[in-house]
């Protein structure tokens, strides 16, 4: 990829009031009434109250492909030609937003199929070969970047690969990476049971969503001393 003006890409992202701050919540599990979607939905109720303007969409409605070559499958006004709702979730809904919000069962480790798809078609705009790719660039930099997970282990290990990806995602992409909830369950909304509270946490991630404080310093940062209050 090509770098990027970081401090451009997150002024712009940061523009605003807070309250006019768009969230986007994208839940990459199949199951409707799973331990994503209903973690998804507690972000989704934090976040309305904090006064944000929310959407929350299934992946699985969107994708019915994986990335292909896109040498063969782009059409010859270069966009992509794989025929599902992914480029109005990515357009309508990811490029538009200030926020996201990546809720994902841990399958073997690692995220759902449906959810690193999602990544992996980002791919097919940004790439050089899009006559939008420029202006696609900019709009997937600067954003505040949150993490759901769920899995049946508790282990804290079963979810760091995945909590790595996300950080390097937001890295590359200029992004802040605010936070991240884990909930254990394996039934359909059997999170809800888990002792952590994870419900609460992922509420309390929506509402503060924007304004939680995010430092993420260099050796050379100005900075006080102090992280809370006054000098
Ligand atoms: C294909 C598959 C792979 C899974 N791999 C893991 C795993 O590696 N570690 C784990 O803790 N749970 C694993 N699970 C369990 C799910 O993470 C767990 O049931 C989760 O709550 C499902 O979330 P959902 O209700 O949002 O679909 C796996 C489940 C499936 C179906």
């Amino acid at each position: 990829m090509n770098s990027i003006d970081s401090t451009s890409a997150v002024a712009t992202a940061n523009s605003g009031a807070l309250s006019l701050r768009k969230l986007l919540i994208l839940v990459g599990s199949p199951r409707r009434e799973g331990n994503s979607a209903t973690m998804a939905q507690a972000v989704k109720l934090g976040a309305e109250e904090a006064g944000i303007q929310v959407a929350l969409h299934f992946v699985d409605d969107h994708i019915t492909s994986f990335l292909r070559d896109c040498r063969t499958c782009r059409r010859a006004d270069g966009e992509c030609g794989i025929q599902d709702r992914f480029r109005e979730l990515f357009y309508e809904q990811f490029l538009a937003a200030d926020g996201v919000v990546f809720c994902s069962p841990v399958y073997w480790y690692g995220l759902s199929a449906q959810m690193k798809a999602f990544f992996d078609r980002t791919f097919c705009y940004y790439a050089a070969s899009h006559p939008d790719s420029a202006a696609v660039m900019r709009r997937m930099s600067g954003k505040r970047i949150g993490l759901v997970l769920a899995s049946e282990e508790t282990y804290p290990g079963a979810s760091l690969g995945i909590a790595h990806q996300i950080q390097e995602y937001a890295r590359y992409t200029y992004s802040e990476f605010v936070g991240v909830v884990r909930g254990a369950g394996n039934r359909r909304g059997e999170v809800a049971e888990d002792p952590g509270g994870p419900l609460e946490q992922a509420e309390r991630m929506g509402r503060e969503f924007f304004s939680r404080k995010y430092t993420d310093y260099r050796m050379d940062t100005p900075r006080s001393p102090r992280v809370w209050g006054g000098e």
